[in-house]
């Protein structure tokens, strides 16, 4: 405890003699709109260890397990609340053929991965696994279908098999193969990354492909598929148009993707190895993933002008140098905690549009919330936003003005130094999450909450020494939340400092 009240003081005692202080306004009667619970998805592809070793071991493995999957990951996934899981890929989707994952384990055909490495991949985590981890976790699936080198007919019987209770042929194998009642799978993607690893189509190709394919998506005995198109990288607007225009309202939903890189080609950055201007570079770089989104949606706004299809910002997170020998596998500091907790706040403020957002990915790949080796795991700074931003989820997202001095970083981008959102719960609860990306700054903050006069407030903070802390195998709890201290009521508003290089969720009452 001493130790904690040392470093908030050493954290704190930074505030510039004269700094201008931040005011936010909350504007709570102004909330209408909901903050979709399926912002918060997540992403597990057959790469690397996400799947193997990450989340499945199978039932005969000396690391504790509950039919077949950690235990240690899964309670700590249950802790999460998370609201879906995409699955099996990415990249990997688009060669994955289910047949292949279903029936006794030891008689699935074994395949090769050609986007991960060329390992060989032996089937033993299918379409049962992974519809029965949903329901343990008590999420929804999200599964992404095979449309670069699968068939109608395959993708058609796939749902068949998932989702019908009927006495049809589907239906009737899923039995044989130990499943008799139907699963509900409302989220599938109709292909991934359709311009790249997906079939390096062209959209106009790709969206007749997408009529086609989804028209034999049944909705089998009750079962509501919500489907989604395989959407665009970036700033690849041309493709978000044909799809508008060419599909239209016979997507739900069309997903993005943006990850926070320094470049495709050429080396991507070390995780852990970065100083002060890297990290503001990153934030840059995370924060762009605003102007993205708004350039979709003014496209998608020309169409749809009622927001009948949802964005889906499939695929977001940070993606850094793999560590050497491995597949995508990269350590998750203070910096990644940062990219979580900005792009979160920019999908709640286009919670009209954002149906779903999801992190890639969940263990052992890119920004994962946990990672794996052996027999250990450890939670990262990213699982930790996650968590404590949790609350949001299906709250109602409130408005907010913020007058907060900002920063030019390089690639001139001008980026905010406190950044801000909130909302409130079904019971009334108010929870504002706040960011301060000054390295070696506290900022001092004032909040407003109009007509609401807050009676109570609590906090935590996620915070450490260097921005470039970490939790590792070792030492797995250097980075996580701590209650939060510095917040207090005075005359109906909240007066916080807010230490350097910090992550604070507010409760108010
Ligand atoms: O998340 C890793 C890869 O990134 C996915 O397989 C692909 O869709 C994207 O390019």
């Amino acid at each position: 405890m001493k130790k904690h009240l040392f470093l908030f003081s050493f954290l704190v005692c930074a505030v510039a003699a004269g700094a201008q202080t931040v005011n936010i306004a909350v504007h709570p009667s102004q909330g209408t709109q909901k903050i979709s619970r399926h912002i918060y998805g997540q992403f597990a592809e057959h790469l690397g260890t996400c799947i193997y070793g990450g989340l499945w071991v199978g039932e005969d493995s000396e690391i504790p397990n509950t039919q077949g999957y950690r235990t240690d990951v899964l309670e700590a996934l249950k802790r999460l609340r998370i609201p879906n899981l995409r699955w099996p890929g990415g990249c990997f989707a688009d060669e994955y053929h289910w047949m292949d994952g279903i029936g006794p384990r030891e008689n699935r055909p074994k395949m090769s991965n050609n986007n991960w490495g060329g390992l060989i991949e032996d089937n033993s985590f299918g379409t049962h696994e992974f519809l029965n981890l949903c329901e343990i976790l008590g999420c929804e699936p999200y599964v992404s279908a095979n449309v670069g080198s699968g068939t109608v007919e395959e993708l058609a019987k796939w749902v068949e098999y998932m989702t019908s209770d009927g006495d049809t042929p589907m239906a009737n194998l899923r039995r044989q193969n130990g499943r008799d009642k139907a699963w509900k799978v409302h989220f599938i993607g109709v292909g991934n990354e359709s311009w790249g690893c997906g079939g390096n189509m062209r959209p106009e190709y790709y969206a007749d492909l997408y009529r086609r394919y989804s028209t034999y998506c049944r909705n089998y005995d009750g079962n509501r598929l919500f489907k989604i198109a395989s959407g665009a990288g970036d700033y690849d607007l041309h493709w978000t148009e044909t799809l508008m225009q060419q599909v239209g309202t016979r997507m739900n939903g069309i997903s993005l993707h943006y990850y926070t890189v320094t470049g495709w080609h050429g080396p991507k950055g070390s995780a852990t190895d970065f100083d002060a201007e890297d990290f503001y570079w990153t934030i840059g770089k995370c924060l762009d993933i605003e102007n993205v989104i708004r350039q979709h949606i003014a496209v998608m706004d020309k169409y749809d002008k009622a927001k009948r299809v949802g964005l889906m910002v499939d695929e977001w997170g940070t993606w850094w140098e793999p560590e050497p020998g491995t597949q995508l596998f990269q350590q998750n500091t203070l910096r990644d905690a940062f990219v979580a907790a900005l792009s979160l706040n920019v999908f709640h403020k286009y919670t009209d549009r954002i149906r779903m957002a999801n992190i890639a990915q969940i263990v052992n790949v890119l920004q994962s919330m946990i990672l794996t080796r052996g027999d250990k795991m450890v939670l990262t700074p990213t699982y930790y936003v996650f968590e404590m931003y949790r609350p949001h989820q299906d709250a109602t997202f409130l408005p907010l003005d913020i007058d907060t001095p900002t920063r030019t970083v390089r690639d001139d981008r001008v980026v905010p130094v406190v950044d801000a959102t909130a909302s409130r719960d079904a019971d009334g609860r108010i929870h504002l999450s706040l960011v301060n990306i000054d390295v070696d700054k506290a900022q001092r903050v004032r909040i407003s909450l109009d007509e609401v006069k807050p009676v109570r407030i609590s906090g935590t903070i996620l915070t450490s020494k260097k921005i470039t802390d970490l939790n590792t195998f070792e030492k797995p709890n250097r980075v996580k939340p701590e209650p939060f201290k510095g917040a207090k009521l005075a005359g109906g508003v909240v007066e916080v400092t807010l230490p350097a290089h910090a992550i604070v969720a507010l409760e108010v009452e």
